[in-house]
């Protein structure tokens, strides 16, 4: 078993239904049974398993094939995450280097996916493993030691199509990806840190410019996937991109597979794997609110 715990930070939601279960401690580990109903990839658990497993062994078990090992913390120790990072701390406002994309990539000319605030990396990591030979994985991180224990973990998988980068997303990805060889095809902005207050908002990853620099860095065809827990974060990133009519349509207009709800929010996870935070808010019982739009040719 690896160190996850404690790398799985909660939010705190002031305005929110959740609030009241996310925020006490009793509440922290047990599911109840007045929560909302259990995502499918519960099914495959017993009633009393429900009701006393933790949403860290849900994580385990979601990227259990993967079979990491928990060398890297006993090695490092613990990966503790208390506070968000604040990323306009000018020393996270220096661009970083870009890398030798061949000494990173096997093949640097394959299409590129891009994972803005990572996290664990657990997530592109288990993408990456199913998509080796046909794209590449580049996972964006603020906390250094989350991308420490990432490169760990590839190293261990011998994965020659991921590469994690400490780097202020706000301020790297635009050169990061305008240098790379391929086509980038695809980039998640995941449940993000919320930064509630109002004079945090700007703290929060997906601002504007960023957001431009997906939409002129994706190749036609490219696809942007956002996500997140709590509603007004997925509305102001939803902003963005709704934003860009002319450029991005939504996926439920080109494929009728993604269905959404009434308000446009797609129904399912289109990437078969669940990061960290969207199985430990669903396991709290909270909505994940998704889009998915492609960029037009
Ligand atoms: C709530 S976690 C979500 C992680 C993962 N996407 C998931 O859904 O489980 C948000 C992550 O984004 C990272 N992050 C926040 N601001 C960032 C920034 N400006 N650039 C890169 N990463 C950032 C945080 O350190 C944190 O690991």
């Amino acid at each position: 078993m690896w160190c996850i715990s404690s790398s799985i930070p909660r939010f705190i939601r002031p305005t929110s239904p959740a609030v009241t279960l996310s925020s006490f401690p009793s509440f922290r580990h047990l599911r109840k049974a007045t929560l909302s109903p259990p995502p499918a990839s519960y099914s495959a658990l017993t009633l009393s398993e429900t009701e006393t497993i933790r949403s860290p062994e849900l994580v385990a078990r979601e990227y259990a094939d993967l079979n990491l090992s928990d060398k890297f913390c006993q090695e490092v120790g613990h990966v503790r995450i208390r506070q968000h990072v604040n990323p306009l701390r000018s020393e996270l406002m220096i661009p970083v280097e870009v890398p030798d994309w061949n000494s990173v990539y096997e093949d640097a000319t394959l299409p590129l996916m891009v994972d803005i605030g990572t996290g664990s990396g657990r997530f592109l990591i288990w993408l990456a493993k199913r998509n080796s030979g046909f794209r590449n994985h580049l996972g964006l991180e603020i906390r250094p030691k989350l991308v420490k224990r990432a490169e760990y973990w590839v190293d261990e998988l011998a994965l020659k199509n991921i590469h994690f980068i400490y780097a202020n997303a706000m301020v790297s990805f635009k050169q990061l990806v305008s240098s790379y060889p391929g086509p980038l095809i695809l980039v998640s902005v995941l449940c993000p840190d919320p930064h509630f207050k109002k004079k945090h908002h700007k703290r929060r990853v997906l601002q504007k410019p960023l957001a431009e620099s997906i939409v002129d860095g994706l190749g036609p065809g490219g696809q942007v996937f956002i996500q997140s827990d709590v509603l007004e974060v997925a509305l102001d990133m939803r902003d963005y991109f709704d934003s860009e009519p002319d450029k991005l349509v939504h996926v439920d207009f080109i494929d009728p597979n993604m269905l959404c709800d009434n308000e446009g929010w797609l129904l399912n996870n289109p990437m078969g794997i669940r990061t960290e935070r969207e199985i430990h808010a669903e396991f709290e019982g909270a909505r994940i609110y998704r889009r998915m739009y492609q960029k037009q040719s």
